[in-house]
């Protein structure tokens, strides 16, 4: 059997694709390693999200040369946002590229890799194509948690943004197939799904007949042996109050809610093009914990964004601690070909992004602390998935929101159980916890 190897940059949804490709390219014999060494064929799955990610991409297949200079037959492909985005530029600048492909061509890449291998020349496939939503998947992905693209691009235009360029229109698959592969995937042990999408609140739009996320949920949640949902990435301007009555009612969607707020400033805010004010999205929190007193929340910030003043910044670190993130993603402003915010006059120094970083995140990590402590004392539900990185003789497993959890499992719990823990320590990355079911405190209870 013909050997590949996956190489995989970016976010989650390039993750879920990775596999896709995977179970297709096993459809014709390929055989998943792990080893690079070995492959006769590599696929770079790539993110052009920020200038780093593409850096990171090609000093890879800068190493990549050196493999095939001993290799002549090894076949290195390019998929995913860079290939969208680049095009044939990939292969200008590494020669040693023989194939590139875009997100919509995922679907035939069997046919790709043979036409390389058949041919003996590049081949360069970005066109748009049609939605198709791939169920195969690698012998290995039998896992307690699996992502689920439930829909495709972005047509928002946020002016620093490249997504809607390397993945294309919004389009979302129909609940039907994205029910048929959570059940597949639950069939197969999966106990947790995350669904996937740029937007992913505003999911189910421009379906025909229409229907949303919520409703979405309400089918997941049918699912036998699923036993929590989580999804990612929601967009405040798209956020309905029918969506924040799903999330308090369906009780396997999970009280953690990733909410990018990229700053809290309104005059960067508006330079953004987000299409909401600090106000209003503190409006949002405000119903949603409402509705959700537990819920925690998460956010992406860029920093730097051009125009952004010293005043702009502050009003994003005040944003953190009014919400009370429980966690924060902190990216630099990075220009990308293309967008509205490469062309403005007023970008700001590379130092400046830096110190504002650092201040961010410490910020953050302190806010982000503060929340892990309030579960100090508490019982929570923990989905067992895995040891403990410090201690492998114990367990380890997420809180409903999101948390990690180390714990002596006492040889009671297994691997995909749900259970009470009780939350001894909260450190600054993780928490401790002691079953709650232990027979000393059964007998607590019965007095
Ligand atoms: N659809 C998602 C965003 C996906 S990109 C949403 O609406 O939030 C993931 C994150 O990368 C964004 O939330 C943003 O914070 C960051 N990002 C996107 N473009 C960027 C750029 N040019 N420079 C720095 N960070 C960027
Ligand atoms: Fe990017 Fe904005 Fe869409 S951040 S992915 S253009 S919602």
């Amino acid at each position: 059997m013909a050997k590949l190897h996956l190489i995989t940059y970016g976010c989650q949804m390039n993750e879920y694709d990775s596999e896709r490709v995977a179970g297709l390219l096993r459809e014709r014999s390929w055989e998943l390693t792990a080893d690079e060494a070995e492959a006769d064929l590599i696929l770079v799955n790539t993110c052009a999200i920020r200038e780093k990610a593409e850096d990171k991409v090609f000093s890879k297949l800068g190493e990549l040369r050196l493999l095939k200079a001993q290799r002549p037959d090894l076949i290195i492909g390019v998929m995913g946002c860079m290939a969208q985005l680049h095009q044939g530029a990939i292969q200008r600048r590494a020669p040693v590229v023989d194939l590139v492909f875009g997100s919509p061509a995922i679907a035939r890449v069997g046919e790709l890799v043979d036409r390389v291998r058949r041919d003996r020349r590049s081949v360069l496939e970005t066109g748009e194509g049609p939605l198709v939503k791939i169920t195969a998947r690698p012998s290995s992905a039998g896992r307690l948690k699996a992502f689920v693209t439930v829909m495709e691009g972005c047509e928002k235009h946020c002016t620093f943004c490249v997504v809607p360029r390397t993945r294309g229109r919004e389009r979302s698959h129909s609940p039907a197939t994205i029910v048929d592969e959570v059940e597949r995937l639950a069939a197969d042990g999966c106990r947790e799904v995350t669904l996937l999408g740029q937007t992913v609140n505003a999911y189910g739009r421009d379906l025909t007949p229409a229907t949303d996320l919520g409703e979405l949920f309400a089918l997941v949640n049918e699912v036998d042996g699923i036993a929590r949902i989580r999804f990612t990435t929601s967009n405040p301007y798209n956020l309905t109050p029918k969506l924040i009555r799903a999330m308090r009612d369906v009780p396997k969607v999970c009280e953690y809610f990733h909410l990018p707020l990229q700053s809290g400033s309104n005059r960067v805010l508006e330079r953004m093009n987000r299409g909401y004010t600090r106000e209003r999205y503190l409006e949002l929190v405000a119903e949603i914990r409402d509705a959700v007193p537990t819920m925690a929340f998460s956010t992406d910030l860029i920093v730097g964004f051009p125009g952004e003043t010293e005043a702009d910044f502050e009003q994003t670190l005040e944003m953190v601690e009014r919400v009370g993130y429980d966690n924060v993603f902190v990216f630099r402003y990075s220009r990308r070909p293309g967008t509205p915010a490469a062309g403005m006059a007023d970008q700001v120094s590379e130092d400046v992004k830096a110190r504002r970083n650092t201040q961010l995140l410490e910020t953050a990590t302190r806010v982000g602390a503060e929340r892990s402590r309030r579960l100090a004392g508490q019982t929570v539900e923990v989905l067992v998935d895995g040891t403990s990185k410090k201690s492998p003789g114990e367990l380890a497993g997420r809180t409903r929101c999101n948390r990690v959890v180390n714990f002596d499992g006492q040889g009671s719990v297994s691997l995909g159980d749900l259970t009470p823990i009780r939350i001894t320590e909260a450190l600054p990355h993780s928490l401790r916890g002691t079953l709650a079911s232990q027979p000393e405190e059964a007998a607590c209870l019965s007095k």
